[in-house]
């Protein structure tokens, strides 16, 4: 990677959280590859394991699953020489036995947090698939174990690494800032597996992408959400695959989703549609191309448009960019972008207009926060876990803060 791409990986100048501040966790040896362990071998765990034994800065030493066969599956398709990667149930067991460095979690999200409580505690960092937790009362507790370790918890949000998100956050900041923001995301897609029966299926599988980009690009947090959902008689999930969600944000603007699985034709992309309209200048994305820029001075846009055009030589992008993101975090010791802290609050945005589609009402942020924060401390085994969650100011507070 080139020193370019690891400057924009790593820049967090506009970022909605703390800085990469030194973690104190014991830093990876830059000289070899980081050993690492997979848990939950299922669509995603594929694409993890590939990514992993092609990647320059990581090996797959491990790949775990309670479902019998699947991780040797998923090893046999990694590109892997099978005999030098071992197959288990338990991911974090076999990570300790295996003395991996980092533990990979792209299991459902209902395993996200027992799975990463116990990496944390057995001292291995986490890179873990969005969503953080099934629950925001659970990415809570992950926040407070995260502190209490002091071991690094990364939440790979794969589609801030894209080369256009990053543009649209640097045009952002100079042209910033935005008034209204919006997210079109439509694709006709019929999944089968938990997504079928999930509650929410578009806000809590799709939204994280788009909530957790416009954090992002915009640099302002969530205040509060106004969302509401359908589902067509033809829609094969259960729950509401159509929503569309309004967000007031920190700065004063507005920042709208409208998302869905159900309708055919005339498809976004995963990458959703962009438009975002500034105080100094607006932009669009298809979520594929480069994105268009504008200014009220035709000279500025042109140059502007010309240097983001030009922007053409391959980077790593998506999970293959969070895991070098991951591992340069784990190498230099410092706090990885997408830190649970960091996380805590797309999440909250997802959560909050889910909860705002279930009551037909506004529903503000810290609100749901204080109230996740009395059932994570209600819900959590551990008394330092419990202490620590009761010494913050505020869960908002506690998030921007960091550990
Ligand atoms: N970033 C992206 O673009 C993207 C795309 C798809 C999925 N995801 C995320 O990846 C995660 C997995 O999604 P998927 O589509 O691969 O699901 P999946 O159902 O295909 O696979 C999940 C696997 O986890 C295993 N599992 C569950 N609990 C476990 C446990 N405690 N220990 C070990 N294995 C366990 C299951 O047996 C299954 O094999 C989800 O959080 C999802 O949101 C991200």
């Amino acid at each position: 990677m080139s020193s370019e791409v690891a400057e924009h990986l790593t820049d967090t100048s506009a970022a909605p959280a703390p800085g990469p501040e030194l973690t104190g966790f014991p830093r990876l040896p830059a000289d070899r590859p980081a050993r690492v362990v997979i848990v939950g071998a299922g669509g995603m765990g594929s694409w993890w394991a590939r990514e992993v034994v092609a990647s320059e800065v990581a090996e797959l030493v491990g790949v775990a699953d309670l479902v019998d066969g699947a991780p040797q599956r998923v090893i046999e398709q990694s590109g892997a020489d099978p005999s030098t990667v071992r197959a288990g149930t338990d991911g974090v067991d076999l990570a300790v036995e295996l003395g991996a460095d980092l533990l990979i979690n792209p299991t459902v999200p209902v395993a996200h947090h027992p799975v990463t409580v116990k990496a944390l505690h057995a001292g291995i960092p986490v890179l873990g698939e969005k969503p953080v937790t099934e629950t925001l009362s659970e990415a809570i507790s992950l926040m407070a174990h995260a502190e209490l370790t002091g071991v690094p918890f990364m939440v790979s949000q794969s589609r801030r690494f894209f080369r256009q998100v990053r543009q649209l956050r640097s045009f952002v900041a100079a042209h910033g800032p935005t008034v209204m923001t919006s997210a079109f995301f439509s694709l006709f897609v019929e999944h089968d597996g938990y997504r079928r029966t999930q509650q929410h299926p578009m806000l809590r599988d799709m939204g994280i992408h788009a909530f957790d980009a416009a954090r992002y690009i915009t640099g302002a947090d969530p205040v509060a959400v106004t969302a509401r959902g359908t589902r067509p008689d033809w829609s094969v999930y259960s729950h509401d695959a159509t929503v569309s969600a309004t967000f007031e944000m920190s700065d004063d603007s507005l920042f709208a989703y409208h998302g869905t699985w159900n309708a055919r034709g005339l498809s976004t992309g995963w990458n959703s549609e962009w438009r975002i309209a500034a105080q100094h200048g607006s932009a669009t994305w298809d979520g594929t191309g480069a994105p268009v820029l504008g200014t009220d001075d035709e000279a500025t846009t042109a140059q502007l448009q010309a240097q983001v055009d030009a922007e053409t030589a391959p980077e790593p992008d998506q999970i293959a960019a969070s895991l070098v993101e991951c591992v340069s975090a784990l190498r230099e010791g410092r706090t990885p972008l997408c830190e649970v802290h960091e996380n805590l609050l797309s999440f909250a945005m997802v959560e909050a207009a889910v909860a705002s589609v279930e009551r037909g009402q506004r529903v503000e942020i810290d609100e749901l926060l204080e109230q996740a924060r009395l059932e994570a401390i209600a819900a959590e085994p551990d008394a330092d876990a419990r202490e620590r969650m009761q010494s913050w100011t505020s869960v908002r507070e506690a998030a921007l803060t960091g550990r």
